[in-house]
Formats: structure tokens, C-alpha cells, sequence
């Protein structure tokens, strides 16, 4: 069975290392000697290589490495990905942009027409992971105060419409939140190809949608029991509805030529790290999933060993950059054979990534990739 990889684009600003807490790749954070795109100028200004440019070297990157595509994280800091993957469509042939996406914030049939625009556009190369949101200050920030449940009751129904409408023809829907009369896309986007669901969430809530729904249901990392056990319960869940649901996890990597060298990487990271930054935690979200990951950080963790889960599992990770706890340490093999282990245990697919995310793409597709399946199992569907 082929093992679906796709690389991250960090839409929020990227380090040049795991040990530097300011972001120096993108204008998040002020301007010093050292930052890139933008770099500082000979007037005291900013250069020309921009952001996006940066973005564009990612993909192509990733693209040259034997990634799919990319995912494209959506969040109030960032640029917009549908923006983004539009800018990028010119300067890529097969990298394929997830598009990272709350529904609801969209009317599913604009949202169908832009879809179908951007496949017909880009040669069909979008597909979505479907966010319901954290919750908390920044679902407000977005204008949304609907409830953690709710939120999802009108992701559904919103994916019921954008597939409705999706082939064309007369499409009728009365919902709690949606109602459309005899809608369709016009015949020129009817036929191109519906773009794949990846989809995220760990509450009940989640899981039921993503059983009507996902093409992939999408998780970070966590201890492996407690993700086979996840993706059990959502296996079960399509099964029921005579489906069959393909998993996929979104996982940090740290691979160097040895495990001393990896595992140097992240002690030099987490020393660089204030006290008062160890002992914060995620606030303001109703997310099952955040919750999730925060329980894998103790607070009064005061050596980077302390946080070390598994062989080879850290739960240090939003330590040293935003995003899930859990991500994978150690040497080439070593990481080769976690992947090997995560696709034994039901992955079909996964969203990579490194910082900085530019050269750990070529390092993780030279270095990583292709030592898949030495421990056993399955296989890398290379970009073609
Ligand atoms: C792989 C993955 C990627 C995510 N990417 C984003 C994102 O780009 N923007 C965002 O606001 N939330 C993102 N989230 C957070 C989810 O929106 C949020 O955790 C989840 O939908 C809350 O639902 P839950 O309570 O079911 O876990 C992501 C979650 C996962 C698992």
C-alpha cells in the first residue's frame, strides 16, 4: 500500500534552528542582522525576498525532495492559504497544497466554486485539512462564538453542501445551518476532481463527523497506544456507516546522522528556553486535541530528558515552536523506524515537518525517506 508525505509550509514564520526562539525567517519578528526574507538592507530597511519567496523555496524544496505537497496552517498570524496556494500554483508542477480551512467561515458553495477554481487552475492539485477550531480568544478573533459541538454540526452540514453542489446538477438542502436551493456548480468546474478531506479533531464530536467525511482522519502525534487506540475508534465509526477511514499524523521530526546529535539539538533548544515559558500552558481553547498534548508536558519538567515520552518521543516540541508537544528524535534509522512503526499501526499517510522547514525537507527526503520499509513495512508514494 502506498504511504502518503507531505511537508509542512510554515505559514507563521520559521527559526533557523530549534535552538533560537525569535523567529529569523519571515518579518514576525523584528528585524536583525542574520533574519532572511525578509533580510536586513544597506538603508536600514527591509530587502526584496520576500516571505512568499521563502514559501516558494519550501515547496519547491519539498517537491524536489519526494513530497506530495504541502500542508498549509491557518491561523490569525498567518497569511491566508488559499491566497498562499494560489500565489504558489505558478512556481511548482506537482506539489499539491492542503489547504488548512474552518468551515463556517466560508458559505460551502462560494467555498465549492473557489475549490473547483483552484483545482481547474492548478491542474488539481488542492485537497483540504478541515479545522474546526480551537476555540477560545481566537474563535472570537474570527467573529465565531458558536460551541465547541456546534462548530462541528456545522462542519458537517457544511461538507454535506460543498459535496452536494461539487458535480454540477440541482442541489437542494434545508440544515439547521445551511439552506440552498437548487444549487451546482456550473458545468466548466462540476467536473474536476473533488479535493480530499484531511481531517482534524480528537473530541466525539470529531470523530463522527470525520466518519461521514474524512478521506483522511488527521492527528498530531501521541504516545502510540493512545493513537492506535484513536484511530480504532474512528475505524469503527466509519465501518459502521459502511465506509472504510484512511489515518494520517501530522508529526515534528529531529533526525541527524546520530541519536547523540539529535538529542544534543533539542537539549541545546530547551536550555535556551526561560523557566517562565516551561511551566506555561495552553489557555483559552476547548480543543480535545490541544488538552491532549499539553497532558504530555509537565510543567515542572526542568531537564529536556524529563519530557522524553518513548524512545525516541519528545514532548518538548511547543517548547521550542507553537504547535503539538509530541514529535520524533533520533538518528536517520531510528526515525525511519518510528514511521515504519506508525504505518504498522494504521498510518496511510503523514504531514512531515522540520525547522528550518527548508533544509530539513531535503534532509528528511534524502536521509529519512527512503530508508522506509528497511524495518518491515510499507512503502513512499514519491511525487511523480
Ligand atoms: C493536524 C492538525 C492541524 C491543525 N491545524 C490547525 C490550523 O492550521 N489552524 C487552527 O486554527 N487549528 C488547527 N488545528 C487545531 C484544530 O482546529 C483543533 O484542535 C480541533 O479542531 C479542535 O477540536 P477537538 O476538540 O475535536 O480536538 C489543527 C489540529 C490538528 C490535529
Amino acid at each position: 500500500m502506498a504511504i502518503d508525505f507531505y511537508w509542512r509550509l510554515p505559514t507563521h514564520g520559521c527559526h533557523s534552528s530549534l535552538r533560537t526562539h525569535d523567529y529569523d525567517r519571515g518579518d514576525w519578528s523584528p528585524l536583525r542582522p542574520g533574519n532572511i526574507a525578509p533580510g536586513p538592507a544597506s538603508d536600514g530597511g527591509a530587502d526584496q525576498f520576500a516571505y512568499i519567496d521563502h514559501l516558494s523555496q519550501i515547496a519547491k524544496a519539498a517537491e524536489g525532495a519526494g513530497f506530495l505537497g504541502g500542508l498549509i496552517p491557518s491561523f490569525p498570524g498567518t497569511e491566508d492559504p488559499w491566497v498562499i496556494s494560489s500565489l504558489l500554483a505558478r512556481e511548482t508542477s506537482t506539489f499539491r497544497f492542503m489547504l488548512a480551512f474552518q468551515p463556517g467561515f466560508g458559505n460551502p458553495v462560494h467555498s465549492a466554486r473557489a475549490a473547483a477554481s483552484l483545482q481547474r487552475l492548478s491542474g488539481g492539485r488542492a485537497l483540504f485539512n478541515i479545522i474546526t477550531g480551537g476555540g477560545g480568544p481566537s474563535q472570537l478573533w474570527w467573529g465565531d462564538s458558536f460551541s465547541h459541538d456546534d462548530r462541528y454540526g456545522r462542519t458537517r452540514e457544511w461538507l454535506d453542501v460543498f459535496r452536494g453542489v461539487w458535480g454540477g446538477g440541482s442541489f437542494d438542502y434545508d440544515g439547521r445551518f445551511y439552506q440552498v436551493e437548487n444549487a451546482g456548480l456550473a458545468p466548466l468546474l462540476a467536473n474536476e476532481e473533488f479535493p480530499e478531506m484531511w481531517f482534524s479533531g480528537s473530541s466525539d464530536a470529531a470523530l463522527e463527523v470525520a466518519a461521514r467525511h474524512a478521506d483522511y482522519y488527521l492527528s498530531w502525534l501521541e504516545p502510540f497506544d493512545q493513537l492506535a487506540d484513536k484511530f480504532d475508534r474512528v475505524k469503527e465509526r466509519t465501518a459502521r456507516l459502511g465506509g472504510e477511514q484512511k489515518c494520517a499524523i501530522r508529526v515534528d521530526l529531529v533526525a541527524r546522522p546520530t541519536e547523540e546529535e539529535a538529542w544534543r539539538e533539542v537539549q541545546i533548544g530547551f536550555e535556551n528556553v526561560s523557566e517562565e515559558r516551561r511551566r506555561t500552558r495552553t489557555r483559552g481553547t476547548d480543543s480535545v486535541g490541544a488538552a491532549r498534548q499539553d497532558a504530555l508536558r509537565p510543567a515542572d519538567a526542568t531537564r529536556y530528558d524529563d519530557l522524553i515520552v518513548a524512545p525516541n518521543l519528545w514532548g518538548g516540541f511547543n517548547l521550542l515552536r507553537g504547535g503539538p508537544a509530541l514529535g520524533i528524535v533520533g538518528s536517520y534509522e531510528q526515525c525511519a523506524e518510528r514511521l515504519d512503526e506508525l504505518i504498522a499501526l494504521g498510518a496511510d499517510g503523514f504531514i512531515l515537518a522540520g525547522t528550518p522547514h527548508l533544509e530539513e525537507a531535503w534532509r528528511v527526503g534524502e536521509e529519512v525517506l527512503p530508508l522506509l520499509g528497511q524495518s518491515g513495512v510499507a512503502l513512499l508514494q514519491a511525487a511523480e
